[in-house]
């Protein structure tokens, strides 16, 4: 039997596996295995691309039986719930027999159901023969109205990228501060934004930050956007993201890779560096220990993103 409260479930393309299994070693110490996760770390599911749900257990069983009896023993009374059965991987359970599932769970709960707009989702499902009953948290996808975001530079990162950056960042804790020191656009702060997360950002170009301020206002995002080089940035933060210039749209090389992640080491800990070439000899050289790392494709193309977590080692 799991001794734990939550049970995630995750979905993502087979290009983004890498970077699923590195999110879910930074949020919950540990990598999704079959598309699930069971952890007591509670954090909110649609911070992550991949996250499908969080399923919180309220009572378990291998006896289905002896289930029912523990959720009528609940006494939950209450309006507008809604119940839904929740298929895991591996789960055979055919379908009649999930509505009849369903039944005796909307049975065991006092109250009028609302599946238009419920107060709660109420949930049951099966994993490794055992029977699960919880509260279901679906992941929202609202943040897919930023593909439409009115400002873009073709050096953006793409969305699904920007919002993992953010969950690795911040490890899911909303109250960590985040900057976003090469900013361009501003792709990662409407992803952070969108979840409520503390974060800034900087870029040495006006104009991208122009196109950040323009993309914030539309969404009616409020985040502090520096127009300046990272070396001239003063606050601190608990995670700062770099996404770096690539020397495609912006001039780069190792002299500037490199001022750009000691500058931002001054201001943080911890940093998130995405860079499209393999800069692994300069971090270690600006002092960081990399702590993990991933190399994601570009779908239909041959860009790949690498991503490293470091950390500031102790003696710096
Ligand atoms: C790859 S782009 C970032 C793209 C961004 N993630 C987005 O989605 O739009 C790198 C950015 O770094 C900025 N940059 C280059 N040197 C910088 C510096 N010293 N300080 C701050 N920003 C810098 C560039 O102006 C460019 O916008």
């Amino acid at each position: 039997m799991h001794n734990h409260s939550y049970i995630y479930s995750f979905k993502y393309d087979v290009h983004n596996k890498e970077l699923c299994k590195l999110e879910s070693r930074q949020i919950f110490g540990q990598e999704e295995k079959n598309n699930l996760l069971f952890s007591n770390i509670k954090v909110d599911p649609s911070i992550s691309p991949f996250i499908k749900g969080r399923f919180e257990i309220i009572s378990s069983s291998e006896d289905y039986s002896i289930l029912l009896k523990k959720i009528k023993k609940e006494n939950i009374r209450i309006e507008g719930f809604k119940a839904e059965y929740l298929v895991l991987n591996g789960d055979s359970t055919r379908y009649t027999e999930r509505l009849e599932k369903l039944k005796d769970i909307g049975y065991s709960i006092e109250g009028e159901p609302d599946y238009n707009t419920p107060s709660i989702t109420y949930s049951i499902c099966h994993y490794n023969n055992i029977w699960y009953f919880g509260v279901l948290i679906k992941h929202n996808s609202d943040w897919f109205k930023h593909k439409k975001k009115p400002c873009s530079f073709s050096s953006a990162i793409n969305m699904v990228i920007a919002k993992t950056l953010v969950s690795i960042a911040s490890k899911g804790n909303k109250s960590n501060r985040l900057l976003d020191a090469c900013c361009g656009v501003g792709t990662v702060l409407l992803e952070a934004c969108i979840s409520g997360f503390n974060i800034e950002g900087c870029d040495i170009n006006w104009k991208a930050c122009k196109y950040t301020r323009d993309n914030l206002a539309h969404y009616k995002y409020i985040a502090k956007v520096y127009c300046s080089d990272i070396k001239d940035l003063s606050c601190e933060y608990d995670t700062a993201i770099i996404d770096l210039p690539y020397n495609l749209y912006s001039f780069s090389n190792d002299t500037i890779t490199l001022n750009i992640i000691e500058s931002a080491a001054k201001l943080t800990p911890r940093i998130v560096i995405v860079s499209a070439s393999d800069i692994e000899t300069l971090i270690t050289q600006s002092g960081l220990k990399i702590s993990d790392f991933c190399s994601v494709g570009k779908k239909g193309k041959k860009f790949t993103r690498n991503i490293w977590v470091c950390e500031k080692n102790r003696m710096n």
